[in-house]
C-alpha cells in the first residue's frame, strides 16, 4: 500500500465499504485508501474492522469504523444518515458482505438458514442501495457488488448461496440501467474461489487461488475508469485451476 497523497485519484471521496473487517472486504478498503479515498468500514463486529482501520491509517489512509449490520434495514439508515452527517457525500459503495450458505441439498436446508443467506447477499444489497443512492445521486459514484462465480454457474449443495449471487447479478444490471442517467456507475465483480476465511476451500491448492487484493485490484480499476467508460460486470478467475 502507498502512502495517500493529495494527488491520489481518489483523494476527496468517500467510500463505504461493507464486510470490511476481514478478507476481500478488508482487501477493498485499504485499496480504496491507498488511492486517497476517505474508507467507512462496515460489519457487525467492531474490532477486526478497527484492526483494518489501523492498518489503513498506519499506511497515511483515512479510514473510519461504523457498525452496521445490513440485513437490518435501520442499522443501514443509520448508517447512512451518519455518513451523510460526518461527510455530506458518498462517492463509492462497494457491498462486499455476504455468508454462505451451508452445505447440503436444497430439500433439507432450513428455512432460517435460506433467510440468513438471502437476508444478507441480496436483501442486504438492496437495503445499502435504497438508503445510500439519494446521497450518491448529488455528484454520482460508484456502486460495486461483490457476487460470485456461483452466480453465473449451478452450484449443487449450495443452491441458497447461488441464488442469492444470480439474484444479486440480476439486480446489479438492472439497477445499472436506474442509475446510468444519475452518473452513477452500477458494477458486479464475480470472482472465483478467493483464499479467505469464507470457506475451507478442502483440496485447493491455495497458491493458485484468487487472493483478497486481486478482487481490490479490480475494484480499484473499476473506480479509475475514465469517465466515459463503464465495465458493468466482471467475471474473475484464476489463471490456473486451483
Ligand atoms: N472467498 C471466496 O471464495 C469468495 C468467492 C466469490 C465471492 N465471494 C464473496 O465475497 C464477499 C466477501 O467474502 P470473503 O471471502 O471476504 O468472506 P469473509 O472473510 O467471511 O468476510 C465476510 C465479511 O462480511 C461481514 N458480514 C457478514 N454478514 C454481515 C452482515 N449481516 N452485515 C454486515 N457485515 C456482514 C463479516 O463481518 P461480521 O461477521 O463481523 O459482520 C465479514 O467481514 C462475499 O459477498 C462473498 O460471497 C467470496
Amino acid at each position: 500500500m502507498t502512502k495517500s497523497a493529495s494527488n491520489a485519484p481518489l483523494t476527496g471521496q468517500v467510500a463505504v465499504v461493507t464486510g470490511a473487517g476481514r478478507g476481500i472486504g478488508s482487501a477493498i478498503a485499504a485499496s480504496l485508501a491507498s488511492l486517497g479515498a476517505r474508507v467507512v468500514l462496515c460489519g457487525r463486529t467492531r474490532e477486526p474492522l478497527e484492526t483494518t482501520a489501523a492498518a489503513i491509517q498506519n499506511h497515511g489512509g483515512q479510514g473510519s469504523v461504523m457498525e452496521c449490520d445490513v440485513t437490518d434495514l435501520h442499522s443501514v439508515e443509520a448508517l447512512a444518515q451518519r455518513v451523510e452527517r460526518t461527510f455530506s457525500r458518498i462517492n463509492i459503495l462497494v457491498n462486499n458482505a455476504g455468508i454462505g450458505g451451508g452445505g447440503g441439498p436444497l430439500h433439507q436446508l432450513p428455512p432460517d438458514v435460506w433467510d440468513q443467506v438471502l437476508n444478507t447477499n441480496l436483501r442486504g444489497v438492496y437495503y445499502c442501495m435504497r438508503s445510500f443512492v439519494p446521497l450518491m445521486m448529488r455528484q454520482g459514484g460508484h456502486i460495486i457488488n461483490i457476487s460470485s462465480i456461483a452466480g453465473k454457474n449451478p452450484l449443487p449443495n449450495g443452491a441458497a448461496y447461488a441464488a442469492s449471487k444470480w439474484g444479486l447479478n440480476g439486480l446489479s444490471c438492472s439497477v445499472a440501467e436506474e442509475l446510468r442517467g444519475h452518473n452513477i456507475r452500477v458494477s458486479v465483480i464475480c470472482p472465483g474461489s478467493t483464499q479467505t476465511e469464507f470457506s475451507p476451500h478442502g483440496g485447493m491448492n491455495t497458491e493458485k487461488m484468487l487472493q483478497a487484493a486481486d478482487v481490490a485490484h479490480v475494484v480499484a480499476m473499476i473506480v479509475t475508469q475514465a469517465p466515459q467508460s463503464f465495465a458493468s460486470e466482471i467475471v474473475l478467475r484464476p489463471t490456473q485451476k486451483p
